[in-house]
């Protein structure tokens, strides 16, 4: 339905900047992805440089993927949700500015220090205190956006939406701010503030719920959005997202022990975390669900609709992984998955299958209402990236399970006399096809969104300026 809102009501330029940073980021991250899982093939593309070793661009790809590909996905999505649902405009266009320039400042700071080794050592927290410190006072700010957005609304009611993605922000700061309390020795190099089991509690607390609110509750933001929109139907229900909203974020914030199991971390709080992971199942599925359902009656659409495929086999990937996830959460199950390549292909079924497609679905449904025009340049090159995309995960996550239980079964045969039946050196032998397979899945994956990138290219160029500018006042016009 069409509203009373002036044309020029939504700040959509930092929605562009941060939409076409996730497809540039995207490229980097996963090209780097593809770039080590290459080392593993074939160890000479170490260059036996320390900057170019696995240990160091490792952590710069998860940091690339998960907060420059993934995080620019957030901010792009949840800033054009925000204004769409509350009709209004985001509350200051230089904070939302700074929060642009500030995030890619954090990356290009992850890009430096990270291959020159300087790093916190905590996983998915490595960035050394001044660029944390950056980090929060980017966060903060986006929060104050964000809620200062909400609290000028023009709707009577805060759309589910929008709570993802709140819970996401609020919770993301709590845990950024907590896990890196640290002491700072030199410019760059500090010691955290916690040690021994604490240490390693408060880290994987961080860890997980980094996983529980960055990784899940933004994108679930994403898909309540995106998929009803795509989809042109009502949410399933809207009661169920609502449950599924309380549920998820009150079980979520327990699973963190499940990281350590079989460590000096008291066993109760192991099976804590076990309990919290199993139930957390529930909640996780009722989102799916809830997003599947969406569908009802417009499946067809599947047929014509490459984007609709994107957003609907990322929940499948996201149902898959969060059954995978409670059950490498009981101890029994963990004790063969834990350190082995079934942890890598959970983490890539939900990272690929689930973070990046929805990613990938909600880009080409805004790019082209973000740049005035009716459609992609190429319906054709979505459903070829689409197809990459799928099969790339398919042979990603199918490639680990069969090196992941392989080195789990490998690790754990004793001989009668009680010794180990094969050497490490025997199960990484074992492991090498996999790696091979791995290695072709991510450079599918990869090349589809290079392809992405084309079509972004073709479709924003394509467009007259004004042209455009005039058609995004009509689509701003148009909204809701
Ligand atoms: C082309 C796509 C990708 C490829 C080829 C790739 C490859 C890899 C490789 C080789 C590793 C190291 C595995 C090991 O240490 O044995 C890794 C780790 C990781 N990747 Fe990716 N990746 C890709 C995309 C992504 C994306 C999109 C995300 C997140 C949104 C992601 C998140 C992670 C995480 C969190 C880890 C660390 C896992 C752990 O420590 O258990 N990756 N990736
Ligand atoms: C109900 C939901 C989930 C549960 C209960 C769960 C549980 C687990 C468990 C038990 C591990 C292995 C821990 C270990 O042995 O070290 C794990 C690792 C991991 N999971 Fe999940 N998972 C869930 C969903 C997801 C999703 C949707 C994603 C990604 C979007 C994800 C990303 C990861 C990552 C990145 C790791 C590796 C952490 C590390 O060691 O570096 N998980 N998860």
């Amino acid at each position: 339905m069409s509203t009373a809102i002036s044309p020029t009501a939504y700040n959509y330029k930092v929605v562009r900047q941060f939409a076409i940073m996730t497809v540039v980021w995207g490229i980097l991250g996963m090209g780097l992805g593809v770039f080590i899982a290459s080392q593993l093939v074939w160890p000479e593309l170490n260059f036996g440089l320390p900057w170019t070793s696995f240990g160091r661009l490792r952590p710069l790809h998860t940091n690339l993927v998960i907060f420059a590909f993934g995080g620019c996905a957030l901010f792009a999505t949840s800033y054009y949700v925000v204004q769409r649902t509350c009709q209004t405009r985001l509350i200051s266009d230089s904070l939302a500015a700074f929060t642009f320039w500030g995030w890619q400042a954090v990356i290009v700071g992850a890009i430096i220090t990270l291959p020159l080794g300087y790093t916190t050592t905590k996983e998915y927290a490595e960035l050394e205190w001044p660029i944390a410190i950056l980090l929060a006072i980017v966060w903060v700010t986006y929060g104050l956006v964000f809620f200062g957005t909400i609290a000028k609304r023009k709707t009577k009611h805060i759309y589910v939406g929008n709570w993802f993605y709140g819970a996401f922000i609020v919770v993301t700061a709590m845990l950024h701010i907590v896990n890196h309390m640290s002491l700072p020795v030199s410019l760059f190099k500090s010691y955290s503030a916690y040690s021994g089991a604490t240490d390693a509690m408060i880290q994987w607390w961080y860890g997980h719920n980094a996983v529980g609110f960055f990784l899940t509750t933004g994108f679930l933001g994403m898909m309540y959005y995106f998929v009803p929109k795509q989809a042109e139907r009502p949410i399933y229900s809207y009661r169920l997202s609502i449950v599924h909203f309380w549920a998820l974020i009150t079980l979520y914030i327990w699973a963190g022990p499940h990281h350590l199991h079989y460590t000096a971390l008291p066993d109760w709080a192991q099976s804590l975390g076990m309990a919290m992971s199993i139930i957390l199942l529930a909640p996780s599925w009722g989102g799916m669900i809830n997003g599947m359902m969406t569908l009802s009656g417009a499946w067809h659409k599947l047929r014509t609709d490459p984007i609709l495929r994107f957003l609907v086999v990322s929940l499948a990937f996201y149902g898959m992984s969060t059954f995978e996830g409670p059950m490498m959460a009981i101890k029994t199950v963990n004790s063969l998955s834990h350190y082995t390549d079934w942890t890598i292909g959970h983490v890539h079924a939900g990272a690929l299958g689930w973070v990046a497609m929805i990613s990938i679905g909600a880009i080409y449904h805004m790019i082209p209402k973000l740049f005035g025009r009716a459609q992609m340049h190429s319906i054709g090159l979505i459903n070829a990236h689409f197809w990459l995309a799928t099969i790339g995960t398919v042979l990603y996550i199918a490639s680990m399970w069969v090196n992941g239980i392989t080195q789990g079964l490998m690790w754990r045969a004793i001989n009668d006399d009680g010794t180990l039946t094969y050497s490490f050196v025997e199960a990484l032998q074992a492991s090498h096809p996999g790696f091979i397979v791995r290695a072709l899945g991510g450079a599918f994956f990869a090349s589809g969104m290079l392809l992405m990138a084309y079509n972004v290219y073709r479709t924003v160029r394509a467009s007259d300026p004004v042209e455009a500018e005039a058609a995004a006042k009509i689509a701003v016009v148009g909204a809701h």
